[in-house]
């Protein structure tokens, strides 16, 4: 077996890559959501400045078996990398999986990264490989999410949101939002449930959201609605949606109201109206994914209402080197 550093703009290495990733997924994970291949070129191939990745891949044979893609924010969080990795069912317990492991940890720490986390994923009714594999490992689960899933069409709750009004709008913030807008994704970042993981929060500036609407909005179309305060104008909260070009699925992702907006049912109205228009202009999607904290009682609550019902529950497990290696 070699393991390799991938040549991103080798088009026949990224396509083994990406083969390789969606295979994983759809074996192990019935409602895995996979990233479009145009999607993780974009990542790779336009370099963020937030963002590095290094993918690796492990190769028997002559053939793609194994692929791993560590990750490194570049302005925040300078302790922490992120790593996932994925081995054929075919080429499983043979050691694939930790040799990439290796070779991902060696270039973490010639980055200076001490700490390295990654996503993996139980399905009811059957054992984790991610969950045993990244245990082996020295990981332990720091934070738990439910992946929740609602099939479409599906009929939002009635919501009555008296005193506000419902704004919403595509790919780009207006500009005479966007620094409220970045104040509420700020406000999310610091509370969104993380449980015991070690990373820190960051600050959305408006710069950092203009250079994430760029890049997004290559592979994704993102709706987004905030409920404003008819009596004063200040807003209340958000709630964004992506729709991946090419799929038929939707992700609702971030949903916050402010701490002096809370108990109206402004989270649902918010959802609904990220929906309605889901529904309205993308008829073709099937499903609508979210990920939430199982305690997180009052999103969970608001999930459930909507329909919205749990496939699979996903770790984030982290590793922190000792302080004398
Ligand atoms: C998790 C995964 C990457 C493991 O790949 P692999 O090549 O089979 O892993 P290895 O053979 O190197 O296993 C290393 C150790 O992990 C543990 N392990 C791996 N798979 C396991 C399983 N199914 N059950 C129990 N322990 C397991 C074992 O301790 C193993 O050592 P051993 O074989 O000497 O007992 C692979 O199953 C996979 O791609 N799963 C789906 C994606 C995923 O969850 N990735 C997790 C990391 S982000």
């Amino acid at each position: 077996m070699e393991i390799h550093r991938l040549d991103v703009h080798d088009d026949a290495a990224t396509r083994a890559f990406h083969d390789v990733e969606r295979a994983v997924a759809r074996h192990d994970r019935p409602h895995a959501i996979t990233r479009t291949y145009d999607a993780m070129l974009g990542s790779w191939r336009h370099p963020s400045p937030y963002r590095r990745y290094l993918p690796l891949v492990a190769v028997v044979g002559g053939r793609v078996v194994g692929v791993a893609e560590l990750g490194f924010s570049l302005q925040d969080n300078m302790h922490l990398a992120d790593l996932e990795i994925s081995v054929l069912p075919t080429h499983r317990r043979h050691g694939v999986g930790r040799a990439l492991h290796v070779e991902a940890t060696r270039l973490r720490r010639a980055e200076g990264r001490t700490s390295c986390c990654g996503e993996v994923y139980e399905v009811p009714g059957s054992a984790s490989p991610g969950v045993a594999f990244a245990t082996a490992l020295g990981y332990r689960s720091r934070h738990v999410e439910d992946h929740l899933l609602l099939p479409l069409p599906a009929v939002p709750p009635p919501v009555d949101v008296a005193g506000y009004e419902v704004l919403t709008w595509r790919d780009r913030c207006p500009d005479e939002y966007v620094d409220t807008y970045c104040e509420m994704r700020t406000r999310m970042n610091h509370d969104v449930p993380l449980g015991e993981l070690d990373y820190e929060p960051v600050d959305m500036t408006v710069e950092r959201l203009r250079v994430g609407e760029e890049r997004t909005g290559r592979s994704y179309t993102s709706v987004v609605a905030v409920a404003r305060r008819k009596a004063d104008g200040v807003f209340g909260g958000y709630s964004l949606t992506y729709l991946a070009h090419g799929t038929d699925q939707a992700l609702q992702d971030d949903t916050l109201v402010m701490p002096e907006h809370r108990g109206r049912h402004l989270g649902a109205a918010l959802k609904a109206a990220t929906l309605a228009i889901v529904l309205a202009e993308h008829p073709d999607r099937v499903a609508i994914h979210t990920w939430t904290d199982p305690d997180n009682a009052a999103m969970y609550r608001t999930n459930t209402a909507f329909g919205y019902r749990s496939v699979e529950r996903m770790h984030e497990m982290q590793t922190t080197d000792p302080t004398t290696l």
